[in-house]
């Protein structure tokens, strides 16, 4: 039976963390699906299909990674592929209360279904989608935060008419 993962986020852009923790985690896992969800109560900046479309751009390159959409519960879409395992990224201590209790509902909904947090790299611990937009939008330099095709999609929405 492979090992079914399944990488859940708003990607509101997929960033170079993003990229790192997928890639890192198919080295224990065959497969890897990376959930994109429909339903983010913020009003993200990339629609669902632009979303889809940079992530599969930025990992084109990582076999075993299939992208899907979700919408309703993590827990349910993970059984509807067969997954055992939800991977998450903790950045920093802050981000651990959240994901605890996200993690313990996660199993109480779908019993069986572990999470698998993941520290970053040192050089991408900094990196967040909100951080990125809002260098984005003030017109920073992407380089190394994000694939070129992110930034260049960035570029495009940040654009003065
Ligand atoms: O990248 P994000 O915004 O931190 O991802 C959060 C996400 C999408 C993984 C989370 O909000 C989620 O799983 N949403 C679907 C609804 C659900 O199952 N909620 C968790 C039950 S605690």
């Amino acid at each position: 039976m492979p090992t079914i993962a399944v990488y859940a986020g708003s990607f509101d852009p997929i960033t170079r963390g993003h990229a790192e923790l997928a890639r890192r985690s198919r080295t224990f896992v065959d497969e890897l699906v990376v959930a994109v969800t429909t339903n983010a109560s913020k009003k993200p900046l990339f629609s669902i299909e632009e979303r889809m479309s940079l992530i599969e751009t930025t990992l084109a390159n990582v076999s075993g990674v299939t992208v899907c959409r979700f919408d309703g519960l993590l827990a349910d879409f993970a059984r509807s592929v067969g997954a055992s395992l939800i991977i998450r990224g903790l950045r920093a201590a802050g981000d651990f209360e959240y994901e605890f209790q996200m993690a313990l509902m996660n199993r109480h909904l779908g019993p069986g279904l572990e999470t698998v947090f993941m520290v970053p790299s040192v050089e991408t611990t900094y990196i967040s989608s909100t951080i990125v937009r809002e260098v984005a939008r003030y017109g920073g330099d992407l380089t190394g935060l994000v694939h070129p095709a992110v930034a260049a999609a960035l570029r495009t929405k940040f654009a003065k008419p």
